[in-house]
């Protein structure tokens, strides 16, 4: 019987495989049909931009223009064809989708994949082919200005959330653009760095979510980074672009240059960049336009690669714009508010609850103190980072008063001035760090005069912006000050803390307050925070990345690579990134990856695996309990790491190999069953150059967080 089924399911696979390869035959031969069709100029043409985001098609072929527009935040309001400027539309109010590091904390790819079907839907309606997003760099050093766009410092939970976001993005026929590929860690010379990283440490750290999200997520679209790899621009980098990505992982869709990151014509061209995309015009003098008309006439880029390139666009548009059934997409709906709202409530991570102070009882609670800019603030947009025209979204207070305005009486005090604008010079920010007295004092008196302070501090998408990076850790705009004024005012308060990336909190963890972390948490943020303050949403956000203690705990300062020197940086800590690195060297981080409390608290239990000795390429079956030893239900992450003992190769203490999160009702059980495949413990051997996956000994480690080892059991991998 079972030999039947297997021979059906064979059958079923091969069948569909082979049906997949005639279509894709079928779609082949139309492309090289349409492409005979083409003049040499109308090819090159759809090679660059002709605008600020779009590149041309061929209208007496009916081919479209190539059509795009930022992400990840949400779609792009419209702005001017050939300017920056708005183009002042009345139907581009957009959904804010939560950003990137506020995703990741979920720790849910069912999120990721929610946030790419509200990007692809509004894509559509918007009539964009491509949507610049996911954007999954690694979160390498915590001062990064982009780190809030990114997910995490780990290459496995990057990769099951990129695969989804794409996925979600692509089931609406919009094509993903998975950004920024590769090692663009830092915004501070990122159009000139060159960053110096050996190959075991590219492949195990900075490629595995490209890899993921061409080769399971079916990418049709990835953007080349600005910055150089070991001596080469990553828009005309032979080994990243023509080896690794289109030989080795089979990537069938479009490269597009970062906007203004083409350096050459034929360097660019022969190595693997297809489209050319910028800033400004004028548009036929690119290095894609009349130059490379040029070099193709002059033989130095053949025209066998311009027809590739045409190919992998045209291969494009027949899975997005060209594609039979394409939907018709729609914006700002309803719909999209609940799946944001979903995702920002899972996202929000408690780091300290131990004074039980929340959730808060509406029905106790009878005055409530608002303190603190971020209160009031929205975020998105600001700085120089794509934002998006939010259709709507709800502040702080605003979430707070409708879940707890009915029985409480709500007052409000600004408790400080953000003065910071991305782009302005240090001089012109000067004293942004600064605490506002009396604004202090007038905090002071409102939440002195309530039984509860919220206070909203953090960061904001000033702060927090491309094209700079932070230059502390610590708390912006003198919050410290207030923090310490309010508290001492009003024991009672909450901290609430707005910002995507890791920020100084040794003296508000000292002082044993409550925390809770939000992001810049999209149109619904208000309301998802307030309904985890109130325990209407029970928290279950993980931190996906650490929290140091001290910036030169972290590697790229405790080896002084960061920013580099003569416009290089070597990534010295090598594979040793995040929690990889605090583990190993033996370092506690003020907060760990993957750390986040809840309401409820969870025992695991029964950690095994089904054998005690794999082959490689075998699967682990791994089974765990899960109890909900509280009193309300909650979500719980469990995250399986592995360690090799005694391992050969240097390698990280330990690494994330699977994660599930799950809901589990009070006093319930649930059992956990999975696998994590025995080639996925490899490490990559430089100089055999593939995965090597090492005999021996190694622990498997059920964890609540990188830190928090729950079960622990050993099984062997034989020869
Ligand atoms: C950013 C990209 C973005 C592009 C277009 C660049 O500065 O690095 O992420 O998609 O601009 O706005």
């Amino acid at each position: 019987m079972k030999y039947i089924a297997a021979c059906f399911a064979a059958l079923f696979l091969f069948g569909n495989a082979s049906a997949q390869n005639k279509q894709e035959a079928a779609l082949q031969a139309k492309i090289s049909g349409i492409i005979k069709k083409m003049t040499l100029e109308e090819k090159i043409a759809m090679l660059h931009g002709n605008a600020l985001f779009s590149s041309e098609g061929v209208k007496r072929l009916g081919i479209p223009e190539l059509t795009c527009d930022d992400g990840p935040l949400g779609v792009r309001e419209e702005i001017k064809r050939f300017d920056w400027a708005s183009a002042n539309w009345t139907t581009d109010s957009a959904t804010f989708l939560p950003n990137g590091s506020a995703i990741a904390a979920t720790w849910n790819p069912d999120m990721a994949h929610k946030y790419g079907v509200v990007l692809g839907e509004e894509s559509n309606a918007r009539k964009k082919i491509v949507i610049l997003s996911p954007a999954f760099n690694i979160c390498r050093m915590p001062l990064n200005g982009r780190t809030y766009e990114y997910y995490s410092e780990d290459p496995y939970l990057n990769a099951q959330l990129a695969i989804q976001s794409v996925k979600g993005i692509q089931s609406q026929h919009v094509a993903a653009c998975v950004k920024h590929f590769a090692a663009n860690n830092q915004e501070v010379n990122r159009g000139t760095i060159n960053t110096i990283v050996d190959e075991r440490t590219l492949r195990e750290i900075y490629l595995p979510a490209f890899k993921a999200s061409i080769q399971q997520g079916n990418a049709y679209t990835i953007m080349s980074a600005y910055n150089k790899i070991n001596g080469y621009w990553c828009s005309e980098n032979d080994i990243l672009l023509n080896q690794i990505l289109k030989k080795e992982w089979g990537f069938k869709g479009a490269v597009i240059s970062d906007w203004g990151g083409t350096h050459h014509t034929v360097e660019a061209a022969n190595n693997g960049l297809d489209i050319e995309m910028g800033s400004s015009g004028p548009y036929d003098k690119w290095y894609f336009a009349t130059p490379l008309l040029e070099a193709v006439k002059a033989g130095k880029v053949s025209e066998k690669t311009i027809n590739d390139k045409v190919s992998r666009i045209l291969w494009v548009m027949f899975h997005t714009s060209m594609s039979t059934n394409h939907p018709a997409g729609s914006i700002g709906t309803p719909a999209h508010g609940k799946a944001v709202y979903d995702i920002a409530a899972e996202s929000i991570v408690l780091l300290n609850n131990e004074d039980h102070l929340l959730p808060l009882k509406t029905s106790k609670v009878k005055s409530i103190a608002v303190i603190g800019d971020n209160a009031t603030r929205t975020f998105a947009s600001g700085g120089f980072g794509a934002g998006v025209k939010a259709k709507y979204e709800i502040t702080a207070l605003a979430g707070i008063k409708a879940r707890f305005g009915k029985t409480a009486d709500i007052k409000f005090a600004q408790g400080y001035k953000a003065n910071y604008k991305a782009g302005n010079t240090d001089a012109q920010n000067a004293g942004y760090d600064k605490p506002d007295q009396s604004l202090i004092d007038e905090a002071v008196t409102t939440a002195k005069s309530s039984e509860v302070a919220i206070l909203c501090i953090g960061a904001n998408r000033e702060y927090e912006s491309e094209g700079h990076d932070r230059k502390t850790l610590e708390l912006p705009f003198g919050e410290m000050a207030l923090v310490k004024a309010v508290t001492a005012a009003n024991p009672n308060t909450i901290i609430v803390v707005m910002a995507g990336a890791p920020y100084d909190l040794n003296d508000i963890k000292k002082l044993n307050h409550t925390i809770v972390w939000s992001w810049f948490n999209g149109s619904e943020a208000g309301n998802a925070l307030a309904d985890v303050l109130a325990g209407v949403i029970n928290p279950s956000g993980k931190l996906p990345f650490t929290f140091p203690a001290s910036l030169h705990d972290s590697p790229a300062f405790a080896l002084n690579t960061y920013p580099g020197e003569n416009q290089t940086t070597e990534y010295k800590e090598g594979i040793l990134v995040g929690y990889r690195w605090y583990d190993t060297k033996k370092i506690d981080p003020l907060y760990c990856f993957g750390y986040g409390l809840s309401y409820t608290s969870f025992a695991y239990s029964g950690l095994a695996t089904d054998k005690k000795v794999y082959a490689p390429g075998g699967k682990i079956g791994i089974s765990l309990k899960l109890k909900n030893t509280g009193a309300v239900a909650g979500k719980e992450t469990v995250q399986f790491y592995v360690s090799k003992v005694g391992s050969s190769v240097s390698r990280a203490e330990k690494e994330l190999k699977a994660f599930r999160k799950i809901m589990v009702a009070p006093g319930k059980t649930n059992a956990l069953a999975l696998n994590i495949n025995v080639n996925d413990l490899a490490y990559f051997n430089a100089e055999q150059h593939k995965w090597v996956v090492e005999p021996g000994e190694y622990k498997l480690l059920a964890a609540s967080s990188s830190k928090d080892i729950k079960e622990v059991v050993s099984f062997r991998v034989g020869k």
